[in-house]
């Protein structure tokens, strides 16, 4: 047998990530009343809870019991393993700063890459009793507990920059935080309004399922838009960078295909004014 017949098909990655993701969001809710920070990270802001820890030892025990030789990128723990075409990558709680608060928009993030695509993708949100899942080429759909079976998301076809109602995200870093204030500073002005929901993962499903028409935050980690990015595409939305760059750390850029183009050119200009006004002051 050659080693890509051997490799698993991503309908079954997507349900085995789907079982896990919504096992450890359980974990979560059950935890959350007695959930305590346990340390900060980047900045004083950036906290991680007992509870964190203790959904992401779920999830990667939970994967290496059915997948043992699989390679495991998660936010709190790192990367396990570097040998295995298939990885997956995950944020066990997304949207800490909400969970610890008592808001109810937080989320577990499960995607899996096979041979560096990334395949399949799960993000379960508890309290929105909703689970948002794509496979590569699949479609993007959600299950949700108010509906029965599962309903097909589709983004928004909105197409002026006037009617577009944006929702974006803050780093922790405070220096980060300026230029990013200076950069919706001009941009609010210019859309229907903005949104600052405090989870990546479920902005990008919130696009998928035209929520919001689009979201854009710079600072995101494999993580956070690994599992949301395959299913804002998978939902017909644009997810880059700017300039054409891969959607990463820079800039995560994700639209409906007929406001992404005005909105892109928009957040460039404004970016780099914001960039070069920042870096004058240093
Ligand atoms: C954060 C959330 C937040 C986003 C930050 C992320 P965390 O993830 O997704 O909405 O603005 O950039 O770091 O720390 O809650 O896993
Ligand atoms: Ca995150
Ligand atoms: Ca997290």
């Amino acid at each position: 047998m050659t080693p890509s017949a051997e490799l698993p098909l991503p309908g079954a990655l997507a349900a085995m990530a789907r079982s896990i993701a919504e096992d450890a969001g359980e974990l979560l809710q059950r935890g959350r009343d007695t959930a305590t920070v346990v340390r900060t990270k980047s900045s004083r802001t950036d906290i991680v809870t007992g509870m964190d820890r203790a959904a992401e030892d779920l999830i990667r025990r939970r994967i290496l019991e059915i997948r043992p030789g699989d390679d495991i990128l998660a936010e709190e723990g790192g990367q396990i393993g570097t040998g295995s075409p298939v990885r997956w990558i995950v944020d066990p709680l997304d949207g800490t700063v909400n969970y610890i608060y008592g808001l109810p928009d937080w989320s577990v993030s499960i995607a899996v890459e096979v041979e560096g695509t990334v395949v399949a993708g799960v993000v379960c949100a508890p309290l929105r009793r909703a689970t948002y899942i794509a496979t590569l080429g699949g479609g993007a759909w959600l299950h949700s507990g108010w509906l029965p079976g599962a309903q097909r998301l589709a983004c928004s076809k909105v197409k002026d920059l006037a009617d577009t109602l944006v929702a974006t995200g803050f780093n922790y870093l405070a220096e980060k935080r300026a230029v990013q204030g200076a950069v919706v500073g001009r941009l609010l002005p210019q859309v229907r309004d903005i949104r600052r929901n405090g989870s990546a993962a479920l902005d990008l499903c919130s696009v998928a399922a035209g929520l919001v028409d689009s979201y854009y935050e710079s600072g995101l980690h494999a993580w956070d838009l690994a599992a949301g990015g395959l299913i804002a595409r998978e939902a017909g939305a644009r997810v880059t960078g700017l300039h054409g760059a891969e959607a990463g750390e820079a800039m995560t850029l994700a639209a409906g295909p007929a406001v992404f183009g005005p909105l892109h050119d928009l957040l460039a200009t404004l970016v780099a004014d914001a960039e070069r006004t920042a870096g004058a002051g240093d």
